[in-house]
């Protein structure tokens, strides 16, 4: 899980065009949270497609480490017997989350509420994240904390005996914090709130109210989110049907755009308004995108996606659609790289502190493959149209979705493209090189040979 043995590089190069009807894995965002609260459910929570990736196995045996028991069934789907709110056990050993910022934010919000103690490891990209966004508030309602300088993993916790209820309004757009705050909250007594100025995904807000939580969502004077949660519900078991993670679904999508003559059906793609960033944008650079079969599927908006190849038209990313594609710009750096024109992406500061520093991981990795680009502190121009892209090795700084983008760049490129590690995408989409064969892509192992 740690990523640190030695690194696999992969090519991908031009071959066919893309053709063919494909799933792709379960969204990440949804199978943490559906493991995390079938834990605090008390009784069995059953989930279907969960996505079987790193990140989220490593959830998985943080919610085991605290007494839930969560087994694969016959069927394929997950049943996680939860311990309950306010019952959890301490856990005995340290807590690898390996490269999961997600996993290891949402369980520090959890245990800061629970009087117990525990530390939390991760891979060398997880000890560079800021865990301060975190933290801060977490002290606030009680936790104990020691961490590396800068807060940085590892840390340890431990949390509070009774915690206090805050109300909390979170600095910068980021699930992650707001979702932290309110699962610390869900062990505080009273009311918690958390003023979200710049919406950010809402799948904890969801997820709480079908699993019983008291949760409520309106809109304040400034037009802001403000979330409401009472303290210690009964969680009530839930039967989870995770959708296809619309991140995922980017990859096909872009690499169906730009390799000339595809034709990709990715079916069951969850449409939650706010992951769509990527969706809209490709539409306004020209991209034909058909949304088929639009439906209702465990109170999330769900559809499939045709797309066809497309020419493409450079555009400029409105800021305040970031939140709603942020983990999607790798891969729209590289559509806007074969788009006429430049495209420009104002509003990337957040891109700065994921997995890797992704606004210079991805302009680095434009650069050494002929896309000519700036990148200022926050924001990214791709000029589109280069004669001769391609033929650079990409460095992933273990970065699943820099290691993904690239290799797409590499689909349509006039020469092969190499990243560094193909290992890093096992992170959050396992079946990708296995999925691209089947649409007809060329992705090699045997990179000295394609480089
Ligand atoms: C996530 C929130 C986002 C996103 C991450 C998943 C979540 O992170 O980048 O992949 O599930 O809450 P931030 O909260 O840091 O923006």
């Amino acid at each position: 899980m740690s990523h640190d043995s030695a690194p696999s590089p992969l090519s991908s190069s031009t071959g066919s065009s893309l053709t063919g009807t494909i799933r792709v894995p379960g969204d990440k965002s949804i199978s943490h949270r559906s493991l995390m609260f079938g834990a605090l459910a008390v009784g069995r929570t059953t989930v279907k497609g969960l996505l079987e990736s790193e990140d989220v196995l490593a959830t998985a045996n943080a919610m085991r480490a605290v007494g839930a028991i969560i087994e694969q069934l016959d069927d394929g789907s997950y049943s996680v017997d939860g311990i309950g709110l306010g019952s959890l056990l301490e856990p005995e050993q340290v807590i690898d989350f390996g490269n999961a910022g997600t996993g290891v934010r949402l369980t520090m919000g959890i245990f800061g509420s629970h009087n117990i103690a525990a530390t939390f490891v991760g891979d060398a990209s997880l000890y560079k994240r800021p865990m301060g966004r975190v933290l801060n508030p977490l002290r606030d309602m009680g936790t104990n904390v020691i961490a590396r300088d800068g807060d940085r993993l590892p840390a340890s916790i431990r949390g509070a005996e009774t915690a206090l209820p805050i109300t909390y309004r979170v600095p910068m757009p980021s699930a992650q914090v707001k979702s932290a705050v309110l699962l610390a909250g869900l062990n505080a007594p009273g009311e918690t709130t958390v003023i979200e100025p710049i919406p950010t995904r809402d799948h904890t807000e969801k997820m709480l109210k079908g699993f019983g939580a008291d949760i409520t969502v309106s809109h304040n004077e400034n037009g802001e989110r403000v979330i409401k949660l009472k303290g210690q519900p009964e969680l009530r078991p839930q039967d989870i049907d995770v959708p296809g993670d619309p991140s995922s679904a980017g990859f096909p999508l872009v690499a169906a755009l730009i390799v000339p003559g595809s034709d990709v059906t990715i079916e069951n793609v969850l449409l939650n308004g706010h992951r769509t960033g990527l969706i809209t944008t490709l539409v306004e650079m020209g991209g034909d995108i058909e949304i088929i079969n639009r439906r209702e599927n465990g109170g999330e908006e769900v559809g499939d996606l045709r797309v066809k190849a497309s020419r493409l038209n450079g555009v400029t990313v409105p800021a305040d659609r970031a939140p709603s594609m942020i983990d999607e710009y790798p891969v729209l750096a590289v559509a806007a790289a074969f788009a006429e024109g430049d495209t420009f992406m104002p509003g990337l500061d957040e891109l700065r502190v994921k997995e890797s520093d992704r606004l210079a991981a991805v302009a680095r990795g434009l650069e050494v493959n002929g896309v000519p680009c700036i990148e200022t502190e926050d924001t990214l121009t791709v000029k589109g149209g280069a004669d001769n892209i391609g033929g650079g090795t990409v460095k992933t700084h273990l970065d699943h979705r820099i290691a993904m983008a690239f290799l797409v760049l590499g689909m349509a490129s006039h020469r092969p493209v190499t990243v560094d590690d193909g290992a890093v995408i096992a992170t959050s989409f396992p079946t990708f090189t296995s999925l691209f064969e089947e649409l007809g892509a060329d992705i090699s192992a045997n990179a000295s040979e394609a480089a």
